[in-house]
């Protein structure tokens, strides 16, 4: 068990008691858990050779980590600076091994579920709860005392209204842009992945961690868009050093964004795609486009987002 195990659930229940806790998550903007991934993942996705490869990624909501396996990535080591975030996984884990699709989504979902004016009353019901529990314990113990001691101590909704973002895109994005959810052949492939694959947890901020390992693949989901320029370099001189030879490198995941979308200076400095391709010009990185968030919402398909990748010769 880890030695800091304690103070993470203890800070986590006094967040519940509506606390403000001001420790490394709290300080970078990221303390809260991302119930589902806020990017188009099956968007980019298969720019990505995953099968057998390994996979080093950030995401507190698991979704990147889950459909890389439903892709036959083999190794996957997760770093999230959120605390949370192995807690989260195994929570959704047990809940893709143990419930059907609807009920996966009737246990995990809260804003704009069942529909886009409503939040989920039934979000963590306990009846679904217990449906789940003796797989969560198999699995981990620890994200399993964790989510117990919660559940028994608060109302869900203080649960999910204090430890998890409330961030939560509508059902026609959530269901389209993670793979694993699209249908239900899908669904009940990943659970059959799953069970073989344990992931590694980093929680670290990704400044600081000293990387052991190499990777095939990396992928840093959108924290490039809350940087200023020079750190947008350092992360990426830092993490390009951890790829493996013809590995791939997601820099940043951009919103709206293709080759000619013109910048305009209230946004993220990472939008100024001259400038950021002068400033990592020694990576030539290849900026892809694909059906973005807002294209899957409105179903148009001319509304993209963009990855940024930098593939290691
Ligand atoms: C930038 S956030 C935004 C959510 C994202 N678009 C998604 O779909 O998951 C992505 C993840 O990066 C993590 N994160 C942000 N800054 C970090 C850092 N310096 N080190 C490690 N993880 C970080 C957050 O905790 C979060 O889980």
């Amino acid at each position: 068990m880890e030695e800091n195990f304690d103070i993470v659930l203890d800070n986590a229940i006094k967040r519940c008691e509506g606390l403000v806790i001001y420790d490394k998550a709290f300080n970078k903007g990221f303390n809260q858990i991302y119930p589902f991934a806020t990017e188009n993942i099956s968007g980019y996705i298969d720019k990505f050779d995953l099968k057998d490869k390994s996979l080093l990624t950030v995401g507190s909501s698991g979704d990147q980590v889950i459909n890389a396996i439903l892709y036959g990535c083999k190794k996957i080591s997760v770093l999230d600076i959120n605390p949370y975030t192995k807690f989260y996984y195994y929570l959704k884990i047990a809940s893709i091994l143990d419930l059907n699709l609807d009920e996966f989504m009737t246990f995990l979902r809260f804003k704009r579920y069942p529909s886009t004016f409503k939040d989920n009353k039934d979000v963590f019901n306990s009846q679904l709860y217990n449906k789940i529990k003796t797989t969560l314990r198999n699995l981990d113990y620890e994200s399993y005392l964790f989510w117990d001691e919660l559940f028994q101590s608060f109302n869900p909704i203080d649960i999910r209204n204090n430890l998890f973002s409330l961030d939560e895109d509508h059902n026609r994005i959530i269901t389209k842009s993670n793979s694993y959810l699209q249908n239900q052949d899908s669904y009940e492939l990943v659970r059959n992945k799953l069970k073989t694959i344990s992931p590694t947890f980093i929680i670290e901020d990704l400044f600081k961690v000293e990387l052991q390992e190499k990777y095939d693949n990396i992928w840093l989901s959108n924290i490039g868009t809350y940087l200023s320029r020079h750190f947008v370099k350092i992360m990426t001189d830092k993490l390009a050093k951890s790829l493996n030879n013809n590995g791939q490198l997601l820099i940043s995941y951009l919103y709206k964004t293709t080759k000619d979308t013109k910048y305009h200076d209230d946004w993220s400095p990472i939008y100024d795609l001259e400038k950021v391709f002068s400033l990592l010009k020694e990576y030539n990185p290849n900026l892809i486009s694909f059906i973005g968030v807002d294209g899957l919402k409105f179903e148009d398909s001319d509304s993209k987002d963009a990855i940024l990748v930098y593939r290691k010769q």
